[in-house]
C-alpha cells in the first residue's frame, strides 16, 4: 500500500477521527461565509459506484467542486469493472488518472482489493459490511447538536432496527469515541458476535460501553441519539418483504411512543433514504427533534473533509488550513 486510504473507521485513531470532524467544521465555516479554499486544485476524484446513490454521490462531487477539484462519476456498465478487467487493473489505471478513488461496492473485498493495488488513497463509500463516510458525517452532526453541558463521551447512542452497516459502523465509531451504544432489535437482526467483539475491544480502550437488546426502555431510556435505518441491509436486494415486516413492526418502528421513551430532548438520526411508514413514521422523521436531514447535509461536511485529510495530509491540521487559508487571502489581497 502505498497511499493511505480510508476503508473503516478501525483504521483510525479516536485523535484521528477528531482532527477529521474538525477539519470538517473548519471548512464548513469556510463555505459557509462564501470563501472556498482552492485546496484541492486540479486534482481529480473517480468515483466507481456499484450500486445507486444520492447522498454519498453529490455531496463528493460537491465536495470535489468546492475545493476546486473534479470528480469522475463511473457507473455500471460505464466502466471495465465487472467486465473482464480484474479490480487490481483498475486500480492500478486509476491511479495513474486520477488522484483518489471513492469506491460504493457490492463485496467489501472489492474497496480491500482497490485499496491493496491502487497507489492513491482510495475511500469506501459504503460496502455490504460498513459505511465509514456516512458516519463521519454522523459524528460531525452529534457534535453539532450536543445536548447541553454534554460532551460526546456523556452521549447515548440508540440504534433501533436491523444490524445493516450503517448500525455496524455506528457502533464501530461511537464505541470508539468513548460513547454509550445500543443495538435495540429483534433476535436475529442483533450484530453479529464478531461486530460485538469489535465494539466491545473499542469500549475496553476508550471507556464507552455498549450492549445489545430487544427492549425498548432498557435500550431507549436516557437516549440522547435515536438512529434507524431501513429495514432491509441491501437497498437493491430482493428480501422477504413480509418476513422482514413481521420481525420489526410494530415493536422497532421509530414513532412517537418510542421516541418518548427517550430523553425529552433526544434527537432523531437516520442515514437516510428512509422508508417512511416502516422503520419511521412522518411525524418523527420531519418532527423538531429529527436532525436527519442536517445530518445528510453533514455527508458534504464530512467529504470536504476526508478528501483534503486523505489527499492533502500536509494540511490535515485545521491549524494549517488557517494558516494555508490566511496566506491564500495575503495572496488575494496583493492580486486584488
Ligand atoms: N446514506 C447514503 O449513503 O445515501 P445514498 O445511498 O443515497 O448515498
Amino acid at each position: 500500500m502505498t497511499a493511505r486510504d480510508f476503508i473503516d473507521t478501525q483504521d483510525l485513531t479516536k485523535d484521528e477521527i477528531l482532527d477529521i470532524v474538525h477539519l470538517g467544521l473548519s471548512l464548513k465555516k469556510c463555505v459557509a461565509v462564501g470563501y472556498f479554499p482552492p485546496l484541492l486544485h486540479g486534482r481529480t476524484l473517480g468515483m466507481i459506484f456499484e450500486q445507486s446513490s444520492t447522498r454519498t454521490r453529490v455531496s463528493f462531487e460537491t465536495a470535489m467542486s468546492q475545493l476546486g477539484g473534479h470528480a469522475q462519476y463511473l457507473a455500471p456498465g460505464q466502466i471495465q469493472l465487472g467486465g473482464h478487467e480484474s479490480i487490481e487493473d483498475t486500480a492500478r489505471v486509476l491511479s495513474r488518472l486520477v488522484d483518489v478513488i471513492m469506491a460504493r461496492v457490492a463485496r467489501h473485498q472489492t474497496v480491500v482489493d482497490l485499496a491493496r493495488y491502487a497507489t492513491v488513497p482510495v475511500l469506501n463509500g459504503m460496502s455490504d459490511y460498513n459505511h465509514p463516510t456516512q458516519e463521519i458525517g454522523d459524528l460531525i452532526t452529534m457534535v453539532e447538536h450536543l445536548p447541553r453541558g454534554k460532551r460526546l463521551e456523556d452521549c447515548k447512542v440508540v440504534f433501533v432496527g436491523d444490524a445493516t452497516q450503517v448500525c455496524a459502523s455506528l457502533m464501530m465509531i461511537t464505541t470508539k469515541m468513548g460513547m454509550e451504544f445500543v443495538q435495540l432489535g429483534p433476535e436475529g437482526f442483533q450484530l453479529r458476535d464478531e461486530l460485538q467483539q469489535i465494539g466491545q475491544q473499542n469500549c475496553v480502550v476508550s471507556g464507552g460501553s455498549m450492549f445489545v437488546t430487544d427492549d425498548p426502555h432498557t435500550a431507549l431510556e436516557g437516549a440522547d441519539f435515536v438512529y434507524t435505518d431501513v429495514w432491509y441491509g441491501d437497498y437493491e436486494a430482493e428480501l422477504g418483504e413480509a418476513e422482514r415486516l413481521a420481525a420489526f413492526m410494530p415493536k422497532y418502528q421509530v414513532n412517537a411512543e418510542l421516541m418518548a421513551i427517550a430523553s425529552p430532548a433526544a434527537k432523531f438520526m437516520h442515514c437516510l433514504p428512509a422508508t417512511r411508514g416502516e422503520e419511521v413514521t412522518d411525524d418523527v422523521l420531519d418532527g423538531d427533534h429529527s436532525i436527519a436531514f442536517d445530518e445528510a447535509g453533514n455527508r458534504l461536511t464530512a467529504q470536504r473533509a476526508l478528501l483534503v485529510y486523505f489527499l492533502r495530509p500536509e494540511l490535515s491540521n485545521p491549524i494549517k488550513v488557517d494558516a494555508a487559508k490566511a496566506e491564500l487571502e495575503t495572496l488575494l489581497a496583493g492580486i486584488l
